[in-house]
């Protein structure tokens, strides 16, 4: 080819991709890349439509004794994920704080976020570094010197202390150490107000909770419900006009990824999510947002979703699910044995240098993945020949092809 026909060719593709761009601003569909401001903004907006009211008064009503001079108990709230617990405390606690400061109220507030997993350690070190009592450790030092750290650094403060403990269920080890430090130990300790805000996503947590933890725990609560379609749309909307040029989307579309959203448990991230997945695959093709396009964006979250689990799975689960998937291949049949799915392993765990569990432990891996609905698992009788397991992998072969290339990958093997 000409180099003048390359060059009109290329400008003339950059011309349509830019013509037909959507995305305006691109931070808007992913909140991770949303400074803390721009999100209460993104839910300043949201609050004045009305959404999450009963909420907002409900946190109002709580914490209004503070500005009294009252010390409220402590506040305990849950919900599914995705229901603004999250966003709505920060924003609601900020405001508060701005108008304890315009009233001389003694207050700060402090947001643990627990939301990946991790031992009471790190946990009660997160919170001493926060409070600027402690540098960052590794080990080498005991809970109980942390606590001390903790108690020692808050010793002169007499004014109001919120502590929003996000995930609180998510302490791995310890979790009662972790739980009875703050509810009995640390308000007897400092001459702080002491609010504690513990939040959850799981609806049963409260019975998770050690007794005697339980009887100290006075406790308010508070349920985020999920939400609704309507809720959806305007949360949605915002979005559509802060991350997308006009036109972007096919009328209707919002409503669709609203219902689709509101059909699985009311989740506003998800709805973010498949907002987001559609403008991306809508770019690629330079077109606008269209029903089929949400079909397709839908599937492949989906999918995502099997992959980011495997990602962080620990390396013998992954081991198992690839010996599974090479086994079913091999065998060309729907479903495998327990004893070939373990042969398979073992070969598999020779091959990246893993030390292979045993055939019990091979089992509790496969009961795992049952539960992750990687692959089916079932018992069945063989008469006075015993029980054997049989196990099924029922995914889309692409899903399955993307799953196993990406256990290769995270062993370094070559695809
Ligand atoms: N009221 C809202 N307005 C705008 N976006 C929201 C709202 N509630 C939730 N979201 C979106 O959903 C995501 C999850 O909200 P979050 O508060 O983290 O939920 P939770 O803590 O209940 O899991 C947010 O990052 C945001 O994208
Ligand atoms: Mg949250």
């Amino acid at each position: 080819m000409e180099p003048t026909k390359v060059r009109t060719k290329i400008l003339s593709q950059i011309q349509h991709m830019v013509g037909s761009a959507i995305i305006k601003d691109r931070r808007f569909l992913d909140d991770e890349q949303l400074i803390r401001a721009e999100q209460l903004a993104v839910l300043e907006e949201i609050f004045n439509a009305n959404v999450r009211d009963t909420e907002i008064r409900e946190l109002s009503s709580h914490f209004s004794a503070i500005l009294r001079g009252d010390h409220p108990c402590h506040l305990a709230i849950w919900g599914k994920t995705g229901t603004g617990k999250t966003l709505t405390l920060s924003y609601f606690l900020n405001l508060l704080s701005e108008m304890c400061r315009a009233k001389n109220v003694p207050m700060r507030h402090e947001h643990l976020d627990l939301s990946n997993p991790r031992p009471c350690f790190r946990a009660l070190n997160d919170l001493a570094c926060m409070l600027n009592a402690s540098k960052r450790y590794q080990k080498g030092i005991s809970l109980e010197e942390m606590m001390i750290r903790i108690e020692t650094k808050l010793s002169g403060y007499q004014g109001y202390l919120i502590l929003f403990i996000d995930e609180v269920d998510n302490i791995r080890r310890d979790r009662d150490n972790f739980m009875t430090f703050l509810v009995r130990r640390l308000p007897q300790r400092i001459p702080a107000k002491l609010i504690l805000v513990l939040v959850s996503n799981r609806l049963d947590w409260p019975d998770h909770l050690d007794p005697r933890v339980k009887s100290f725990l006075k406790l308010n609560e508070l349920i985020f419900k999920p939400y609704d379609a309507v809720d959806l749309q305007h949360i949605l909307r915002i979005r559509v006009e802060k991350a997308l040029y006009p036109g972007a989307v096919e009328s209707g579309v919002i409503e669709k990824i609203a219902a689709m959203a509101s059909r699985d448990h009311g989740d506003a991230r998800r709805a973010v999510a498949l907002l987001a997945k559609s403008a991306y695959l809508a770019e690629k093709a330079g077109t606008n947002i269209t029903f089929s396009l949400v079909d397709q964006a839908s599937a492949e979250l989906d999918q995502d979703r099997y992959l980011t689990l495997l990602r962080s799975a620990p390396t013998q689960l992954q081991a198992a699910m690839a010996a599974v998937i090479e086994a079913l291949h091999k065998a060309k049949t729907e479903s495998i044995g327990t004893g070939e799915g373990y042969d398979a392993y073992k070969l598999f765990c020779k091959r990246v240098g893993l030390r292979p569990l045993t055939g019990r432990a091979f089992g509790d891996l496969i009961s795992e993945l049952d539960i992750y609905s990687l692959l089916r698992s079932r018992v069945l009788s063989r008469g006075r020949y015993g029980r054997t397991r049989e196990i099924v992998v029922d995914l889309p072969q692409e899903l399955v092809d993307r799953v196993y290339a990406q256990i290769l990958l995270n062993f370094e093997l070559p695809g």
